[in-house]
């Protein structure tokens, strides 16, 4: 063993305050925890710089001994503590920036496309034609889809056997009350139901238009549809003559088209109106001289209509001497294909979105 060496007592405990600054520095401007990991071993490693300053310490005089090997003791718990604190300052320090990256906001980047909901093709037309006609002082009204023999056929003169039952291909309803089913409950071929429904209600002035769906027994194809549409309209008063009519429905047909369009009126039959009448308008796509969507007629057929016929009134017990009316039944999806150049009903129902998105 060496001799005590006194002369290295105060070259030790020199070297203790050297390290001690030279850690306090490191530490302080160390920027990242890497560096931080590297500084730990270099100093505090077993083959670290204040292991090999307390090699020293058996060749330390006894009489200094204690002194340099408490600072030396103190040197060492203060390097762990000061890495270990700039350990939690570093990394409380990244965790914020990469949050605060996170939450970065580009805004030079395009925005999200934002989906509106909007309106099935029919129920814009149907509330654009609801509309003007309630500009027209008319009121709107509804009826069930389900209906009886009675409101869909007999009351508006179509009684059994009458040859306009083929034009109606229904479907009827069995049930279990009427178990001999044909002729008793069946879903509306058309909206005209609901003018008897109302008339029973309801006294003369009546003005009234009825949005809604109707079913036939049909073969589907671009033109037939079994379920549509259709806006039924009546006026009842005192004096209502086929001028009010005619001037109503030219309205409506300006107000849909357009100021310059024509329309005309030709003879037509219903039952349930006398006369009847139907209501074309001039081609909207070649203005009249005629192309394949007016097949070459230069005039597209837009509604029915008629004088209500007197055994309507009967019916719902108006007096027929006292009061005349008029009524018009709109095919929705006709009107519809026409405005927008729909060329094929089966669109509308089956939810495609390449198609809906269009309107
Ligand atoms: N109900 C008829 C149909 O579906 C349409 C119709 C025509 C209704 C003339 C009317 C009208 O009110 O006057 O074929």
């Amino acid at each position: 063993m060496k001799k005590p060496d006194s002369s290295l007592a105060q070259k030790t405990a020199l070297d203790i305050k050297n390290v001690q600054k030279e850690i306090f520095e490191l530490v302080n401007s160390a920027s990242d925890i890497k560096l931080l990991e590297e500084l730990k071993n270099k100093y505090l490693g077993r083959k670290g710089k204040i292991n090999a300053i307390s090699q020293n310490l058996p060749e330390i005089p006894v009489d200094k001994r204690k002194e340099i090997g408490q600072a030396l003791n103190k040197l060492k718990t203060e390097t762990e503590t000061s890495i270990d604190n700039k350990f939690k300052t570093l990394s409380r320090a990244s965790a914020e920036t990469s949050e605060a990256n996170k939450e970065k906001i580009d805004i030079t980047l395009p925005g999200n496309p934002v989906n509106h909901a909007h309106k099935h093709p029919l129920t814009q037309i149907t509330q654009e034609i609801s509309k003007i006609f309630i500009s027209l002082g008319f009121q709107t009204a509804t009826g069930p889809d389900i209906e009886s023999d009675y409101y869909n056929f007999e009351a508006l003169n179509i009684p059994a056997e009458h040859p306009a039952r083929d034009m109606h291909d229904t479907f009827y309803i069995k049930t279990d009350s009427q178990p001999d089913g044909p002729g008793t409950t069946l879903l509306r071929t058309h909206t005209s139901p609901v003018q008897i429904r109302v008339m029973e209600k309801f006294q003369p002035p009546v003005r009234i238009i009825v949005p809604g769906r109707v079913y036939r027994n049909e073969a589907i194809d671009a033109t037939h549809s079994a379920v549509f549409h259709q806006i039924e309209g009546l006026a009842v008063d005192e004096n209502i003559t086929f001028a009010d009519l005619k001037a109503t429905l030219a309205t409506f047909a300006k107000k849909m088209f357009g100021e310059k369009i024509a329309v005309r009126f030709r003879p037509s039959y219903f039952p349930f109106t006398e006369p009847s009448a139907e209501m074309d308008v001039r081609c909207i796509f070649c203005g009249g001289k005629g192309c394949k969507i007016c097949k070459n007629l230069g005039w597209l057929e837009t509604l029915g209509c008629g004088m209500v016929n007197p055994r309507v009134f009967d019916y719902v017990k108006y007096d027929r001497e006292k009061y005349t009316g008029f009524a018009f039944g709109i095919g929705v999806e006709r009107i519809t294909m026409l405005k927008f150049g729909v060329d094929d009903v089966r669109l509308f129902y089956e939810n495609d979105l390449r198609f809906l998105k269009q309107f």
